[in-house]
């Protein structure tokens, strides 16, 4: 089976990225070209010099490139659409695409979306008119997460009792990928409440959104599982100190640390099994981060579009995190304890700096 492929929000500058843009369209499209049963026909951009220059990379034809998507969608009838434009228009983005009639699958960049009611309806939508629409948590893909969770399940440190993560720049931007990885490790269990705290006194706005400076979350999953996470965009020390690993898996019999922190000569994931008095380096292929890891997610995407197998990437997962990640602000809203399902609609950092609630200082010019 062969898939015609377009690209929604190309950016600029891949060579320099950075959080005023990544330009993860490019990362998206080395993906697509690198597997055979896609072609990448088309982009659309509102910025008509960032597609052009897009196309020139990628060789798309000049009357496949436009500024307006909807007419993009109309003319070209891709198979496959990557949107990779910023959080604020995802859910109105992506709705347009379900809703054409003509797209088979919808590959959006993470987090889905700057409210909860924007990511729960792409998920209405998406099973309304039956299009496969997923979200890029590529982390998912790495080797020490992998292995980690293989030696979770081969019971190497009994019954997963906690699970921990350090964010670094916010709970919503980097957050979505810890939360959605503590939802992996933890088999996607529902969560029961969440419990959380922020501090925002200065501006932190990545890809046009939001993100506190500090926050630490505790929550507990249906089956008894706890979570604990923080993040720290100050980049000195605080509370992702605390946590001090990019994920921790506590068992009833030992600990799994993936991308211990504290020194460069640390391995990406190691164990200390209970009576172990040191850790054991686990060997894994790769690390945590690498534009192959876009890859691998791509590859699991046009995988279950051609198999009918759900997408681990799949929107439901993907909602899981989300809930994670706006919970918790709204527990910080709310002053206590939050019980799931989250039934909000906004995005209550937002609220709180437009009411007043949080007023943080413009960010220092870099
Ligand atoms: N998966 C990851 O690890 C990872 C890493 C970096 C960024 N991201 C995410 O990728 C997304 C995009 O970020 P980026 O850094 O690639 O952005 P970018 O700024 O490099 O590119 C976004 C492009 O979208 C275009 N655009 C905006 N609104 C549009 C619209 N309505 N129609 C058409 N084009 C539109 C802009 O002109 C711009 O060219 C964000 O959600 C960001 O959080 C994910």
């Amino acid at each position: 089976m062969a898939y015609t492929i377009a690209v929604i929000g190309t950016g600029s500058e891949p060579e320099n990225p950075g959080s005023d843009g990544y330009a993860m369209a490019y990362r998206h499209a080395e993906a697509y070209e690198s597997i055979e049963d896609c072609e990448l026909v088309a982009c659309a951009d509102l910025v008509r010099a960032n597609a052009e220059a897009f196309a020139d990379e990628f060789s798309v034809g000049q009357d496949r490139i436009f500024e307006d998507y909807s007419a993009m969608l109309e003319t070209v009838e891709p198979d496959i659409v990557s949107v990779c434009v910023p959080p604020a228009v995802h859910d109105s983005i992506v709705i347009d695409c379900v809703r054409s009639g003509v797209v088979d699958a919808v590959h959006c960049e993470k987090p889905m979306d700057d409210t909860y009611g924007g990511a729960r309806q792409m998920v209405e939508e998406a099973d309304r008119y039956d299009v496969q629409v997923t979200f890029n948590h590529q982390r998912r893909f790495s080797d020490p997460v992998r292995r980690a969770k293989e030696l979770l399940d081969e019971g190497e440190i009994g019954d997963l009792e906690r699970i921990e993560f350090s964010a670094p720049i916010g709970i919503f931007d980097y957050g979505s990928h810890s939360f959605d990885l503590c939802n992996y490790f933890n088999d996607e269990a529902a969560t029961e409440w969440v419990m959380a705290q922020v501090d925002y006194r200065e501006e932190n706005v990545q890809f046009g959104a939001h993100n506190e400076n500090q926050a630490l979350v505790c929550w507990e999953y249906e089956n008894g599982v706890h979570g604990f996470g923080t993040s720290d965009a100050t980049g000195d020390g605080g509370p992702a100190g605390a946590v001090g690993c990019h994920n921790r898996l506590i068992g009833t019999d030992g600990t799994i640390e993936v991308g211990p922190a504290g020194d460069d000569d640390l391995p990406s994931l190691r164990i200390r099994r209970a009576g172990d008095e040191d850790w054991t380096a686990v060997d894994t292929e790769g690390g945590l981060h690498g534009w192959e890891l876009v890859e691998r997610a791509i590859d699991d995407v046009v995988d279950a579009l051609e198999t009918g197998d759900e997408s681990e990437l799949g929107a439901g997962n993907a909602l899981n995190a989300t809930e994670l990640i706006f919970a918790a602000w709204e527990s910080s809203r709310r002053r206590g304890r939050v019980d799931l399902p989250l039934e909000i609609e906004d995005n209550p950092l937002e609220a709180m700096v437009e009411s007043g609630q949080l007023q943080p200082e413009p960010a220092e010019e870099e």
